[in-house]
């Protein structure tokens, strides 16, 4: 589906993540509704997750992009787009991402907002680097942000659990080298599952009432048994496909990044794609589920850790509301080596 076919690379120059400071732990969410942190550790993987109090999404979105500009020492005005993959957006508009091109002063910037959820990211990086591949652009900053503890029902214990809030981000740039960056991708959307995971009420479908407040419908629903076994066969199937496209098997890849859901479905494509643990990047015990965030944060604590170094094969992948689901395999290049500057 989609071998790169642009003149051009695109690669990660930088990667940044922004956690909010308030921690939520499972012994604490056993005071809110009947759980145990022995229940969720067993079914989801997650012990703790960072909570936002008191900002929106776009003040993890803006802490990022700062902390890209930084790293990579730009100039604002040389961003040329700002995508910001979001399942919860400041307002329905305008845009999160106009939100953060206004904060950092991206004076040439254009940006939006991209909705997919928990692929929001992949989608986002996929839809990004077209841009660099074709030449159009040659700065593209694209985000993944959730503040999902805005659209937690804390009264609901099967969903309550799952969730975190943060941010994470990339610049994508044009490659140097040949055969960097962005090598290969595999999208995939299935709207039959919209009813499987939602927030139904605040759209033009049933906008704000007295009824949708009461009925509970502002906060995420799903059928969390159903969205389970669609995210545990699609993930992998998606992830094989890619491989197996580019020739490779789970023996070539440094690392695999996947969406951090719940730890029984990274372990089912970490073990369809036979991966030893080392090779696969699990947060979600700090973090739970952040959304759209959960690739890039992890990334970035990759990147932090000195587990990526140029040359080596990283396939990131990701699953969620839609459905939607894909998976995209990358060449890493490190910015500091020589013609990357
Ligand atoms: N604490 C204690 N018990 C709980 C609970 C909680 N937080 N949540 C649900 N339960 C109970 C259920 O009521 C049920 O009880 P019953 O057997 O008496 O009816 C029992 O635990 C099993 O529930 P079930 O829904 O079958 O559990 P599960 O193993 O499927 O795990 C999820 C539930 C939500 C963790 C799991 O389905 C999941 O992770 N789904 C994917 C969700 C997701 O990732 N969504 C984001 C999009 S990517």
């Amino acid at each position: 589906m989609g071998q790169r076919t642009g003149q051009h690379g695109a690669i990660i120059t930088a990667v940044e993540r922004y956690l909010p400071d308030r921690v939520l732990t499972n012994h604490d969410l056993e005071k809110l509704v009947d759980t145990s942190d022995e229940w969720i550790r067993e079914r989801t993987g997650v012990v703790e997750r960072h909570i936002l109090d008191g900002q929106p999404t776009s003040y993890m979105a803006i802490k990022v992009a700062e902390r890209i500009i930084a790293a990579r020492d730009l100039d604002p005005a040389e961003i040329d787009l700002i995508i910001v993959a979001t399942a919860t957006p400041d307002m329905l508009f305008p845009s999160t991402a106009c939100l953060v091109q206004h904060a950092v002063r991206a004076t040439r910037a254009w940006a939006y907002d991209l909705s997919a959820a928990c692929t929001g990211f992949i989608y986002a990086l996929v839809a990004g680097a077209q841009f660099i591949q074709t030449g159009a652009h040659r700065k593209v900053l694209v985000i993944g942000a959730d503040k999902m503890s805005a659209i937690t029902d804390f009264t609901d214990r099967s969903t309550c659990i799952l969730f975190g809030d943060g941010a994470g981000g990339v610049l994508l740039e044009p490659a140097q080298t040949a055969n960097a960056g962005l090598l290969d991708f595999e999208l995939r959307a299935d709207g039959a599952g919209a009813g499987c995971l939602s927030v139904p009420a605040g759209g033009s479908m049933m906008p704000a009432s007295h009824e949708t407040v009461d009925q509970r419908l502002h906060y995420v629903q799903q059928d969390g048994r159903s969205v389970f076994k669609f995210a545990v066969a699609r993930m992998a199937e998606v992830c094989a496909t890619v491989l197996e496209r580019n020739g490779l098997t789970g023996a070539d890849l440094k690392l695999f990044v996947p969406h951090q859901a719940n730890y029984r479905i990274i372990q089912a494509a970490a073990q369809r794609l036979k991966l030893p643990a080392e090779k696969v990047m699990v947060n979600i015990d700090r973090f739970a589920n952040t959304t759209a965030a959960t690739v890039p944060i992890a990334l970035s604590e990759a990147f932090q850790q000195e587990r990526l170094e140029s040359g080596d094969l990283v396939l990131l992948a990701g699953v969620g509301g839609g459905y939607t689901w894909g998976s995209v395999l990358l060449r890493w290049e490190n910015r500091s080596d020589p013609g990357n500057t």
